[in-house]
């Protein structure tokens, strides 16, 4: 009954002032100047007293998911309303660049290095032309949230350097695994037991879907897809959060985890992956784990009520906290549109914990009085 009264109040502040003072997830959500906003797959800090989204910069048509732009971003104080502050990292008309025009830049998070002062993005970068062969993690840094972020590399995170806990006896591949029939009971053996650790070992592990999280002591960490999307990565930051410090685990081998998003909550860390089906949206899944490096217990599908069973038509990308609230966490997700990128739409949602368990509802129309209210 309360969220109903602050949902009409919300409603009655945008007729009179002309501004957002609700979610409406899978809506258009117009920016300041009235504009769709095109920040997908995209990231949110919190500076000074003002929320910064950055996320990729879709333009119109088939080609739209290609990086013909950069990363924008945008900026809020009440996280409703988002004023839209550029690109803030542009691709370059060099042919011979990393990030030329026509590349691919998915994902993009922003966290900010105390030690440095500086603003870090990592996102997930496939050289031009090369579909999604190259999987690489690329960083870029400014010494303002608001950009220009300058590029400055590209990895295959963990050349020559083995996961943590690898067993002695995986490091030696069998000269018969490669010929293993992909999903039959001894490929799925070989893959867990590090089939494509060892075949990346020499180039460095593959890495696809990410996010970047920054724990309570300023360590960083890169969380990406790898092993041809079958296992998600934990790879450690330097402390500048600009390389890596070669201590690197597993989760869930095999799983076939994308869209990583993670949070920590009471100690423990909770983290919201999708499937692999692409752009089309699938069922989410779930996990906890006391430590960042494990174990990892699979809790199922966090989502609730209609259309639960394919993310509410979304796939993840980010959870954050709302400033100074402990319990309040926002679940951020894409409703993807291949066929014309720019109309693809956001899914926020508030993300409860359940005894221990990520819980996420469908909600029309909610606003931050959801988390008191509730
Ligand atoms: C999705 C992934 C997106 C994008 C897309 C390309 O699974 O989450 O970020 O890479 O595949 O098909």
């Amino acid at each position: 009954m309360k969220l109903q009264y602050s949902i009409i109040i919300s409603f009655l502040c945008s007729l009179v002032f002309g501004q957002n003072t609700s979610f409406e997830p899978g809506k258009v959500w117009k920016d300041t100047d009235g504009v769709h906003i095109n920040a997908h797959g995209g990231g949110v800090i919190f500076v000074d007293g003002t929320y910064y989204w950055y996320g990729e910069f879709k333009t119109e048509g088939k080609g739209g998911n290609t990086a013909l732009k950069g990363v924008s971003c945008y900026s809020s104080k009440d996280l409703y309303n988002w004023n839209n502050e550029g690109i803030v990292l542009k691709v370059e008309d060099d042919p011979n660049s990393e990030i030329t025009k026509g590349c691919i830049m998915e994902r993009p998070k922003v966290v900010f290095n105390k030690k440095t002062g500086k603003y870090i993005m990592w996102f997930h970068l496939e050289f031009k032309g090369k579909g999604y062969d190259s999987a690489r993690a690329a960083v870029a840094i400014s010494d303002s949230p608001k950009g220009p972020f300058a590029y400055k590399k590209s990895y295959r995170p963990n050349k020559g350097v083995w996961p943590m806990d690898f067993k002695e006896e995986y490091k030696l591949a069998s000269t018969t695994e490669r010929n293993l029939k992909s999903w039959s009971p001894e490929w799925v053996t070989a893959i867990k037991n590090g089939m494509l650790v060892r075949r990346d070992f020499k180039k460095g592990q593959m890495s696809r879907d990410m996010t970047v999280y920054v724990d309570d002591n300023e360590k960083g960490y890169l969380i990406h897809s790898s092993e041809e999307n079958l296992t998600l990565h934990i790879s450690e930051l330097t402390d500048d959060y600009l390389d890596f410090t070669e201590k690197w685990t597993r989760v869930e081998p095999a799983g076939h985890n994308e869209a990583p998003a993670i949070f920590k909550k009471e100690g423990i860390y909770y983290m919201i992956t999708s499937g692999c089906t692409g752009w089309d949206p699938n069922e989410a899944r779930s996990f906890k784990s006391k430590s960042i490096w494990g174990p990892w217990e699979a809790l199922g599908n966090p989502c609730f009520g209609k259309d639960a069973d394919f993310t509410f038509h979304s796939q993840s990308t980010y959870i954050f906290q709302v400033q100074g609230k402990k319990d309040q966490f926002i679940f951020m997700a894409d409703r993807w549109k291949p066929d014309n990128p720019i109309d693809g739409t956001y899914i926020w949602l508030p993300i409860k914990c359940i005894e221990e368990k990520p819980v996420l509802k469908w909600l029309d129309n909610w606003n931050l009085a959801y988390f008191t209210e509730n």
